[in-house]
């Protein structure tokens, strides 16, 4: 249980390296947290402060995701009995931390972002076919709406979906997992759902591609 928490903390620490913050040189020190939605993720990025540096923030978020299932779980920690907790489990409990990790960062007051590009970058990992009809729904969603909020929890949905789709059975890690995910992701939208519903969400019409 050691070995588990220690990792689950690693993990969560890692996730708290939040691209867009630790970026914030590269734009002159701005903390895009107090602008546009106050997320501190990828979309927010792109809507303060344009593509480039919504790219770089992206490309942290993924790839803390894909460090946290990949090499958390196989660090060797010395002193500590290793292996109470399965693989698969133990890799689905620092997806969790890494992506609560980067919704509440410690590093930084625990306002974060909403958790989207840290979970693709863990899904790559954990499950890299459900990513298919995953971000077939995102951007789908995205190009017929315009709303990213909208795109994500839509897509979010799509992996508890997929996996009794694909036979996994409802204790398996894969359905857990995702629908603790999704979960998480309308927690973290829920400002973005109220908007839309009040009509006030911010849309990006030029992703509309369909509509012209
Ligand atoms: O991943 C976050 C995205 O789904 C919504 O971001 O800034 O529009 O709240 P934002």
């Amino acid at each position: 249980m050691l070995e588990l928490a220690l990792k689950v903390l690693l993990a969560y620490l890692l996730g708290s390296m939040m691209g867009g913050l630790l970026l914030r040189p590269v734009v002159g020190g701005a903390d895009i947290r107090r602008e546009g939605s106050g997320n501190a993720g990828a979309t927010n990025a792109l809507r303060t402060r344009g593509k480039g540096f919504a790219a770089a923030v992206a490309v942290v978020d993924v790839l803390k995701g894909v460090a946290a299932v990949t090499l958390v779980p196989w660090l060797p920690l010395p002193g500590v009995e290793a292996g109470a907790v399965a693989g698969e489990w133990l890799m689905a409990l620092c997806g969790v931390a890494v992506v609560f990790g980067h919704i509440w960062p410690i590093w930084h007051g625990f306002r974060g972002g909403k958790g989207a590009a840290t979970l693709v970058g863990v899904m790559v990992v954990v499950a890299p076919v459900a990513l298919l009809p995953i971000l077939g729904v995102w951007v789908l969603v995205l190009v017929l709406s315009g709303y990213v909020g909208l795109a994500t929890v839509l897509a979010a949905a799509m992996g508890p979906v997929y996996a009794l789709a694909t036979g996994h059975a409802v204790e398996s890690m894969l359905f857990t997992f995702t629908l603790a995910m999704f979960l998480t992701v309308v927690y973290t939208h829920r400002g973005n759902l109220t908007r839309l519903v009040r009509g006030e969400e911010h849309r990006f019409d030029r992703v509309m591609v369909l509509r012209r």
